[in-house]
């Protein structure tokens, strides 16, 4: 027998500083997750490992944006995450967390490991502080004029716009984020890994890949040839995982030094669960072992370069075998972007709609290549006229013919012509091209492979017609080819593959390798069927865009207007005397407000961020002069001034107790 092949994958850990949006699930945990259940499948020794990425400027400064600790927002997104990616079907082996301790202790030990083979040097070096936080500003916590592609507000640890790997006292017009003053730079020290000497070595090792996709090999061959220069792998920073040695107190490792070591740490993790605590280094010390990362292509550097020259620094484990970096993902044509609220959230579409469905479209417009463009109504189209039309159909008219002209039962083929054998022909196919796509990384086309079979069923179905005429064959190829779907189908769509499973009465599930063969006999008994999927309504898509797509502009794309239309608004001081709930509209009170001798009643959408309690007596700005409108009935004559954040109203009021028809100016 021949020994079976043994892959881990991984998918990028994820910052646990935010949710995660419909770009995250296409660029490393959909296709990840795709390639795993089907190695499954295919009987492979798979392992499939991930955690959250709990370290770094990344999580300090959402905590200081949010008035957090650092743990509290890891604590917090972890949690979500998991979540999402468990509504979203991702079936990780392990999903950890950096902040663990067998994480801190095994990235503490290749530290040390690397420093004893000399790869590693302290030198003191000019870095970024800022004199008004009385702190250095690593990575994150500066921002500024990218030095590459001169693009404004880029982060200091890598431009957005370029992709460039980035230090902080690179960046041109730099300022810090906490308090927007301006930095000077102050000596520290810090550890150097000597990323230089391996040039040679990866240029040798990435040149033998040459499996890679083309974004990773290009990108890192390209860095290469413009040179590599050490890299500093500490930081000045509370958070993270503490340098082990003296002298270098109050000092943490880069993230990017310990985040990939996560891939390690969380098969360790995996491996104690399993209460078979060596079973990890299989995957990571045996040489056999196939390697594969999912990232996106923002991860590249650090992927392709970085992680694998501190692998190679420190001798003990396996290289990476393959590097899967999808492009981007844009949204309705345009760049997706949290902060102006141009972004799906995963936990949104999830709640509306089956994960098949997401899963399904996700991988249609794969953006393997390049970047592709997720549109709600292209979505609806491929979910309503390809998933539903095409596989739904042929599934559902399959059994529900067979359970009404035979009460459930397979019948026993009789004769078989050409046009069946070739049915049979084509299922066998359909097995061998879908496993080739998907083994190669082509998850778009592995989906069209298993999508072309559905098609060809419909096309025998119909054209054997088997209400017009004795239909023993054409039923009995027809509920194999069902079955052959319901495996095919698993990796990309698992829930509703084992939905089709159970209307089969099938409990043992085949391998992929047997999907084709006609293992569904005559005289075999369905369950009940029901159908798959139901269509998205245009009401749908139009209700979720709406509650979901709203777009900000940019400030710096708002145009101007004079002083003299600014004057035209009045907007005073009022209070907030007196509070009910509107009597026909679920999310808006009914207020009265006194603007210093009358008072007057508006209709306000802030049930969201207060309760009544909360909104008497405050003192608010009105916008007086609006003409007077009806709302739901009732008469509003002006608007109470709020900030908009992420959907959620923060009302607006003087910084102190002032008089009531105060203008604003
Ligand atoms: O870009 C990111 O979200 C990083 N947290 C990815 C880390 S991948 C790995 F190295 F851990
Ligand atoms: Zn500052």
């Amino acid at each position: 027998m021949t020994e079976r092949e043994r892959i881990l994958v991984t998918s990028a850990l994820p910052y646990a500083n935010g949710p995660l949006h419909i770009g995250h699930a296409i660029g490393a945990y959909i296709p990840a997750d795709v390639y795993t259940r089907y190695h499954r499948l295919k009987g492979t020794d798979i392992i499939y490992i991930s955690g959250t990425d709990e370290h770094g400027t990344p999580i300090a400064v959402t905590a200081d944006n949010e008035g957090i600790t650092p743990q509290e927002v890891v604590d917090k997104y972890h949690e979500q995450i998991n979540e999402t990616f468990q509504e979203l079907n991702i079936s990780f082996d392990n999903f950890s967390r950096t902040t663990k301790k067998t994480h801190h202790q095994l990235s503490q030990e290749i530290f040390l490991r690397i420093k004893e083979r000399n790869l590693l040097y302290r030198k003191t070096v000019e870095r970024p502080y800022c004199p008004v936080c009385k702190r250095f500003l690593p990575d994150r916590y500066v921002k500024g004029v990218c030095p590459s592609c001169r693009a404004a507000d880029q982060r200091g640890d890598q431009c957005e716009v370029c992709g460039k790997q980035l230090e902080p006292h690179e960046l041109g017009k730099r300022y810090c984020v906490l308090c927007k003053g301006t930095p000077v730079m102050k000596e520290t020290e810090h550890w150097f890994f000597k990323l230089s000497e391996f040039s040679q070595k990866l240029e040798e090792w990435i040149t033998s890949n040459e499996h890679w996709p083309d974004n990773a090999r290009n990108f890192s061959l390209g860095w290469l040839r413009e040179g590599l220069e050490d890299r500093a792998i500490t930081r000045d920073l509370s958070w993270g995982i503490p340098v082990p040695v003296k002298g270098s107190e109050g000092k943490v490792l880069y993230v990017w030094f310990d985040a990939p070591i996560g891939y390690i740490s969380s098969t360790k993790e995996w491996a104690m669960k399993q209460k078979k605590p060596d079973l990890w280094k299989k995957y990571w010390e045996q040489e056999k072992t196939k390697i594969v990362h999912f990232i996106g292509k923002d991860n590249i550097p650090f992927h392709a370069i970085i992680w694998p020259a501190i692998l190679m620094a420190d001798g003990e484990y396996n290289l990476p075998w393959q590097i899967s970096s999808n492009e981007y993902l844009n949204l309705e044509g345009e760049k997706m972007s949290t902060s102006r609220g141009w972004v799906i959230w995963l936990h949104e579409i999830l709640d509306k709609w089956p994960a098949d469905y997401l899963r399904y479209y996700l991988l249609c417009i794969n953006p393997a290549k390049h970047d592709t463009d997720f549109s709600l109504r292209d979505y609806q189209h491929h979910i309503n006229h390809e998933l539903i039309s095409t596989l739904g159909n042929f599934i559902h008219r399959t059994l529900t013919f067979i359970e009404k002209s035979n009460k459930g039962v397979i019948p026993a083929p009789k004769e078989m012509k050409e046009i069946d054998e070739q049915a049979i022909r084509e299922m066998e196919k359909a097995v061998k091209e879908t496993g080739k796509h998907i083994e190669e990384f082509r998850f778009s086309q592995a989906l069209q492979s298993m999508m072309s079979l559905a098609h060809k069923g419909n096309e025998y179905f119909q054209h054997k017609e088997p209400w017009n005429r004795e239909n023993n064959t054409t039923l009995y190829v027809c509920a194999n080819m069902v079955k052959t779907l319901a495996v095919l189908m698993k990796p990309f769509m698992p829930v509703s593959a084992k939905e089709t499973w159970r209307m089969l009465g099938l409990e043992e599930e085949p391998g992929w390798d047997e999907a084709g063969e006609l293992s569904l006999e005559g005289g075999h008994r369905l369950e009940e069927i029901k159908p798959l999927y139901s269509k998205i309504e245009d009401e749908e898509i139009n209700a979720f865009k709406k509650k979901h797509l709203r777009k900000e502009k940019e400030v710096d794309e708002m145009s101007n207007i004079s002083i003299e239309k600014f004057r035209e608004m009045d907007l005073r001081i009022a209070e907030i005397v007196d509070v009910k709930d509107h009597p026909d509209a679920d999310k808006l009170y009914l207020l009265k407000v006194d603007l210093g001798g009358s008072v007057r009643q508006l209709v306000a959408g802030i049930k969201d961020g207060y309760i009544k309690e909360d909104l008497l007596g405050k003192q608010v700005v009105v916008v007086t002069n609006l003409e007077p409108a009806e709302i739901r009935g009732m008469k509003s004559e002006g608007m109470i001034l709020a900030a908009d954040v992420d959907g959620k109203p923060i009302l607006l009021q003087p910084d102190k107790e002032t008089v009531l028809g105060a203008r604003v100016r």
